[in-house]
């Protein structure tokens, strides 16, 4: 596994991969502090890429001015032991000074699909997301890239950007990874005193019951599951929504609020964001309704 820090090396070290027939390339980037939601990215990336590729980079771009960027938290040895055990052939690390030499005066935008959820909540988060992205594809040309799910609308958000600006790379939408008891893998879970990590159970558990109701017919329109969510996250004391949404998937439109789930065609996301002191987490379940009420 090489670790590069600068773009000339990067671009050597993938030159030297290419030149060695060992494509496609691979991208999973990431702001480490890895664990195994990355792990499981960079797992499908080597099943299906010659040359894994892996960015380690809290990106400034991306947060807004009272959030964690600071505070974001950083592990670069443990981060390189997991990247080498998963199979990562590069490593790219770049600084602030590397990513963002001078003044960045560019800047990708995705309209429409960032201004709900994560969008209406962080001012800028997707466009500071966009932009890092589009450049690491610049950087990196990958044939592949990997991102979870439990970012569903920045996998919406980036298919939009790929699409909108025809950049010769293929999105992989991996599934979210959880402990055992639910909670979804994020690298802020360490921000959270025991209590406040048991009582985020609540995320899981709300959108598993919200689902299991549309399932077996006791939450039929976006509004009573909406409702429901509310009422199973505000249980717990400690929880404080920032939002609960049923939208379309990955138009990310509201839904008619008269109309039964089930009759929605395709996809839908019931997505979470909720506070426990300091901490914003989020979860999300997309599933389609009708292939549901099929089964039922
Ligand atoms: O999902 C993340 O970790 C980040 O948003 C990403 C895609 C690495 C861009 O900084």
């Amino acid at each position: 596994m090489r670790v590069v820090r600068n773009v000339e090396q990067l671009r050597e070290a993938i030159e030297y991969m290419r030149g060695g027939g060992h494509g496609p390339i691979g991208l999973v980037p990431t702001m480490g502090f890895l664990h195994e939601g990355h792990a499981s990215l960079l797992r499908r990336a080597g099943e299906m890429c010659g040359t894994v590729v892996m960015s380690i980079f809290v990106n400034p771009l991306q947060f807004g001015p009272n959030e964690d960027f600071e505070s974001y938290p950083r592990d670069e040895k443990r981060d390189l032991e997991l990247a080498e055990r998963e199979g990562a052939d590069i490593v790219f690390i770049p600084s602030v000074e590397v990513m963002y030499p001078v003044p960045i005066r560019s800047k990708v935008m995705v309209s429409s699909l960032t201004t709900q959820l994560c969008g209406a909540s962080r001012p800028g988060h997707f466009d500071g997301v966009t932009t890092v992205v589009a450049k690491l594809f610049n950087m990196v040309q990958p044939d592949y890239a990997y991102f979870g799910l439990k970012d569903a609308q920045q996998v919406a958000v980036l298919r939009q950007m790929v699409s909108d600006l025809n950049m010769n790379v293929s999105i992989i939408a991996c599934p979210i990874v959880r402990e055992s008891d639910g909670l979804a893998l994020s690298s802020r879970n360490v921000y959270l005193s025991a209590e406040e990590r048991h009582q985020a159970l609540v995320l899981s558990r709300s959108l598993r019951e919200a689902r299991e109701a549309v399932e077996e017919g006791r939450a039929g329109t976006a509004a009573e599951v909406k409702q429901l969510l509310i009422s199973v996250v505000s249980r717990s004391p400690l929880a404080v929504i920032d939002y609960a949404e049923i939208l379309s998937f990955p138009g990310l439109e509201s839904l008619e609020s008269g109309s039964r789930l089930t009759d929605t065609d395709g996809e839908i996301i019931m997505a979470l964001a909720v506070k426990f002191g300091k901490t914003r987490l989020i979860d999300n379940i997309v599933f389609t309704p009708k292939e549901v009420a099929a089964l039922v």
